[in-house]
């Protein structure tokens, strides 16, 4: 008895420590600056509910201002969800002594940037790291971004872009890893892992944002914001794979689109944002429209008002709304009139509290700036953009070895062109809206290179500048410009001047291409020519008879037809960011091998497009005898297909095998190869392993990118490579059955340095 009595009491005193230690606990937790997001829910009016579902503009916008009124009495009020394009850190303090001193429940604000490829270090675009296939590298680049960006107040970056694109008419291609999902989704995983750590909430990360949900490159004509029309499969096939694999990285937000996906707007689009995202991905993070994409619903003639925009955003599956100001003006109607719950909201706002807490907001909701300048001189970023810049840039073409040229052989260089002296330029339109450091320019870089002994003289060539002005230019925001328009006269002076000095020069490096301005967003073309006076300027210099190479500076192929037979070099190097001429010039002297392959098929010309390796095999396939060319007046071919780049140093490949002729479906099967290096220098190949179903239940594209590996040889090493080839690359997304199948049928494989690969082999799936 006494000894049940012992067991009792200690059971109670047990009990009682418990109680003590949950009470202790939640007051501890109360009391602490990281509250939890259901009991702040709890507490908040449905106005400071709905400020949380809103994205606030840094800067004045019309359709916002209209509907809200002035934007910081707002947030003082109510507080707010995100502000965004607000890029430096002591305006971003002073928002925040608003949301967090000011507003009642003292919820910091989490600001919205976009740091695209860098944010004081810019790294080489998208289309460019994609061009590395490289993911640790790309994951690197992010990390360093996300690093200087969380630094100085950005908690959110819009990045990475995931759209496929098959048009390079199409301005954004340049955001993006170009036009194949397998490399697409490998860069969107390194993209979230670099800018968000191993898990969102790491210290010194940000949040991602999978933009522009869904299918946005498939813009007709790919004139920027137009429509697109994409059928179930190639929704499934090519366009969603990467944000899928985004999804499944856990990226914390998405961002949808501003076109109409068939006959939808995205941004109200409930079969992208509820039952693709939602139910068939299981996504618990939270979605942002685009800019003012919730207002334009009524723009689009989707939406009969601002109401009406606001319920269909919302009911779609829309958490916040990104500048409009529409969801402040009108979701508090829509509850009222009950088309909207008060669950609903909650369950809105949840994710964005959450994702608040998990980053440690609440705690450290400042710019703390001597940690900031530290981050911002940090000493091995530079050496990182140097170094993507290397491994980024694409040989396209090198005659008799050109390249590398040998700075104890030439005495003098003429650096020609309107981008060889760029420096905001290099940096393409996103690079230039954070708070870039200097960028060292392609004069610069191989002056640099090449030291005193070397006579280096530049001329800028005529300048360039779009037909149509961007609306970009001159706003707040976006610091590049044009370059001022010329006369006839100035412009053929500028070419004599270029030719004067390649004549008295050993070699002329002539880089040309695009201004910031002519690629990204509304930055869309009709023709992929050198714009202005650059060919004219380019045959002009080649005419001279000195070697001649060219460096393009842009973000998308361009027409270089006549480049390409007539300029024994072609280097492309996109906008390769703050270490430009350093990096370039590494390249142009041998100090870096080249290995950058090109994520894009290179078209002939603009008529060529949609052009994209992954298409199907038709009743007359293009290697047949007498279907060589769909067009009677031209080749219908890639000038450069998909997948390629040169290097300094030649691979071979072969011993292609399979583990087994045959496997059943589920079964994985391993597949390897022996790369060696042939030639005489170090290098890097980018190995890449293609597939095709011969028969199925839909006809299956010629080809479908399924592994690549990018491996250092040594001068005539040799590799065997291994590749998986299972469940997850073998399916694809049937139009038959509307899901995906893995079917029993004969299957090729190859293994090579681009997409027209030879060395093949093949295997039989069974049932
Ligand atoms: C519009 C662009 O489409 C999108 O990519 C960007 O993130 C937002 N504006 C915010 O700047």
């Amino acid at each position: 008895m006494p000894d049940r009595a012992l067991k009792f009491s200690a059971l109670l005193i047990r009990v009682v420590a418990v109680v003590l230690l949950l009470h202790a606990g939640v007051t501890t937790l109360k009391a602490q600056p990281h509250p939890d997001a259901k009991e702040l829910v709890r507490q908040m009016t449905l106005g400071e509910k709905i400020a949380q579902l809103s994205q606030i503009p840094g800067m004045k916008i019309p359709e916002f201002d209209q509907q809200v009124g002035d934007a910081k009495q707002f947030v003082r009020k109510y507080g707010a969800g995100s502000v965004l394009w607000v890029s430096d850190w002591k305006e971003i303090n002073e928002w925040q002594h608003l949301a967090v001193d000011e507003s009642r429940l003292h919820i910091p604000i989490l600001f919205g940037l976009d740091v695209i490829h860098g944010y004081h270090t810019i790294f080489p675009s998208p289309i460019a790291m994609a061009s590395s296939w490289d993911p640790r590298l790309v994951e690197a680049a992010q990390t360093v971004a996300a690093r200087e960006a969380r630094a100085a107040g950005i908690g959110w970056t819009f990045a990475p872009m995931l759209d496929i694109a098959r048009d390079a008419r199409w301005g954004r291609m340049v955001e993006g890893a170009g036009e194949d999902p397998y490399l697409g989704a490998a860069m969107a995983r390194a993209q979230v892992l670099g800018f968000q750590g191993p898990s969102l909430g790491s210290p010194d990360h940000v949040l991602a944002c999978a933009k522009h949900f869904a299918g946005y490159g498939a813009a007709d004509g790919g004139r920027d914001y137009d429509s697109s029309y994409i059928p179930e499969e190639e929704m499934w096939n090519a366009y969603l794979p990467p944000f899928k694999a985004a999804a499944d990285a856990g990226v914390g937000s998405f961002m949808s689109a501003y076109m109409d996906l068939n006959d939808i707007p995205a941004s109200g689009n409930r079969w992208l944002l509820h039952d693709v995202l939602r139910e068939s991905w299981g996504y618990n993070g939270f979605v942002v429209s685009d800019a003012v994409a919730v207002y334009n619903l009524t723009t689009h003639g989707y939406a009969s008002d601002g109401q009406d925009a606001a319920f269909k955003a919302f009911s779609a599956g829309l958490n916040m709304d990104m500048a409009s100001g529409t969801y402040i003006a009108n979701l508090a109607a829509a509850v009222k009139q009950g088309r909207v719950s008060v669950q609903q909201i909650d369950e809105a706002v949840f994710p964005i509290l959450e994702t608040k807490i998990r980053m440690g907001l609440f705690e450290h909701p400042y710019v703390d700036e001597s940690h900031l300048q530290q981050v911002l001189n940090a000493p091995d970023r530079l050496e990182l953009a140097r170094k993507a810049v290397q491994r980024s840039v694409v040989l396209l073409r090198n005659e008799q070895k050109l390249l590398p040229l040998d700075k104890n052989q030439i005495r003098s260089i003429a650096v020609i062109g309107p981008l060889a002296d760029a420096q905001l330029d290099a940096l393409d339109m996103w690079g230039t809206i954070t708070k870039p450091g200097p960028t060292v320019d392609v004069v610069e870089g191989i002056k640099n290179k090449v030291g005193r002994g070397v006579r280096v003289e530049f001329a800028h060539g005529p300048n360039i500048s779009r037909n149509i002005p961007s609306f970009f230019e001159g706003t707040p925001v976006v610091p590049a410009t044009e370059q001022p328009a010329q006369t006839a006269d100035e412009a053929r002076r500028a070419i004599e001047d270029a030719v004067t000095i390649a004549k008295r020069s050993d070699v002329a490096v002539l880089v040309l291409g695009e201004i910031a301005l002519m690629s990204g967003e509304a930055a869309s073309r009709s023709s992929l020519q050198l714009s202005g006076g650059q060919e004219e300027l380019l045959e002009a210099v080649c005419a001279t008879g000195k070697p001649v190479v060219l460096v393009l500076i842009n973000g998308r192929p361009l027409d270089i037809s006549w480049a390409a037979e007539h300029v024994p070099a072609i280097l492309e190097a996109w906008y390769p960011g703050s270490e430009a001429g350093n990096g370039i010039a590494d390249v142009l002297f041998g100090d870096a091998n080249p290995a950058g392959h090109l994520p894009v098929s290179w078209p002939r010309n603009s008529a060529e497009l949609p052009l994209y390796y992954n298409h199907n095999r038709t009743h007359a396939p293009e290697d047949a005898a007498d279907f060589k060319s769909r067009y009677w007046d031209a080749l219908s071919t890639p000038l450069y297909p998909f997948g390629y780049g040169l290097s300094f140093t030649t691979f071979s490949f072969d011993n292609l095998k399979l583990s087994g002729a045959e496997a059943k479906i589920g079964a994985t099967l391993d597949v390897s190869v022996d790369v060696a290096n042939t030639g005489s220098r170090a290098g890097d190949a980018v190995v890449q392993l293609y597939i095709h179903q011969r028969a199925g239940s839909a006809s299956r594209p010629v080809r479908q990118l399924k592994g690549f590996q990018r491996v250092n040889l040594a001068a005539g090493s040799k590799q065997t490579l291994h590749f998986k080839l299972g469940p997850e690359e073998l399916q694809f997304w049937s139009p038959a059955s509307h899901k995906w199948v893995v079917e029993p049928e004969q299957f090729d494989v190859w293994v090579g340095e681009n997409s027209t690969a030879k060395l093949h082999a093949e295997f039989r799936l069974n049932p």
